[in-house]
C-alpha cells in the first residue's frame, strides 16, 4: 500500500514514520510513504503556497494551485480507480476503526494536510475527497491527523504486526472494548493480579474478560453521552 503525503511540512510526518511498526512495515515492503512538499509547487519566485482570504478575516489560506497541481501529478503516476484522496479537516466525519478497516484495502492513499486557516475550498470541489476529522478539537495542521490515520491503517495490513491476532482483538474491532491486561509481577505495590487469570481455567478467564470488556464499553458509552 502506498501513502502520498501532501503537506507544507512533510518532515512532521516523515519523522514518526521512521519509527517502530510504521518503519517495520516499510522495511518489509508492505507499505511505502511518499512525501510531497507543497513549496515545490508554490507560485512565483517565492514559491508562495498561501494567501490572504477573500472577504477578509484572520489567518492565511492555502492556495488551490499548488495542491491541485501536486495531487494531479500523483494521480497521473498511479492507475485510475486505485486510489482515494483524503482531506484532513475538522469538519470531516470523525475517524473510526471501521473507516481504518475500509481504507486498509486501498492500494494508494493520498492525504492532503491543511495548515493556517485552512485550504481553498476549490480543492474540495475539484477532487471531492473523503473528509476525515480525528476529533472535535483543532490542531495547528493536518500532519498529525494524517499520522493518526496512517498508523491506524498500517497496523491492519497483514504481515505488519508480528502478532496479527492481537490487532484483531483490539478495541473497536468488535462491539466491545478491550478487557484489562496484566503481566508479571503477580503483586506490585500491594496490587494483585485478579486470581482468575492465574488459575489457568480458560473458560473462566474468557468469561472474566468478557465481563470486564462489557463493563468498560457501557462505562465509556455513558461518560461520552454525559459529555464527560
Ligand atoms: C488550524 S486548522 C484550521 C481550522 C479551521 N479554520 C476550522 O476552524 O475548522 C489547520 C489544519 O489543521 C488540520 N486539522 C485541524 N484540526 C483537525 C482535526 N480535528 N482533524 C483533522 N484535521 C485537522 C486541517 O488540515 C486544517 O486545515
Amino acid at each position: 500500500m502506498d501513502f502520498y503525503i501532501v503537506s507544507a511540512f512533510p518532515e512532521m510526518v516523515a519523522g514518526p514514520l521512521k519509527q517502530s511498526m510504521l518503519k517495520r512495515a516499510q522495511d518489509r515492503g508492505l507499505v511505502d510513504y511518499h512525501f510531497y512538499n507543497l513549496r515545490d509547487y508554490g507560485i512565483g519566485k517565492h514559491q508562495q503556497i498561501d494567501d490572504y482570504p477573500y472577504g477578509g478575516g484572520a489567518g492565511m489560506v492555502l492556495k488551490p494551485e499548488p495542491i491541485i497541481t501536486c495531487v494531479e501529478k500523483i494521480i497521473e503516476s498511479i492507475p485510475a480507480d486505485s486510489y482515494k484522496i483524503i482531506w484532513l479537516s475538522p469538519e470531516g466525519v470523525t475517524f473510526q476503526q471501521k473507516k481504518a478497516i475500509e481504507l486498509a484495502t486501498c492500494e494508494h492513499l493520498i492525504l492532503i494536510c491543511g495548515h493556517y486557516k485552512g485550504i481553498d475550498e476549490r480543492v474540495r470541489i475539484y477532487f471531492s475527497p473523503i473528509d476525515i476529522s480525528i476529533g472535535n478539537y483543532i490542531l495547528s495542521s493536518g500532519e498529525i491527523a494524517a499520522l493518526v490515520v496512517i498508523d491506524s491503517i498500517v497496523r491492519l495490513i497483514p504481515g505488519v504486526l508480528n502478532d496479527f491476532d492481537s490487532a484483531m482483538t483490539d478495541s473497536f474491532q468488535s462491539e466491545l472494548l478491550d478487557y484489562a491486561h496484566y503481566t508479571r509481577p503477580a503483586i506490585y505495590r500491594d496490587m494483585a493480579v485478579p486470581e482468575v487469570l492465574m488459575k489457568g481455567n480458560h473458560a473462566e478467564i474468557q468469561a472474566w474478560r468478557h465481563k470486564i470488556a462489557t463493563e468498560r464499553t457501557i462505562k465509556k458509552k455513558n461518560t461520552e453521552s454525559d459529555g464527560k
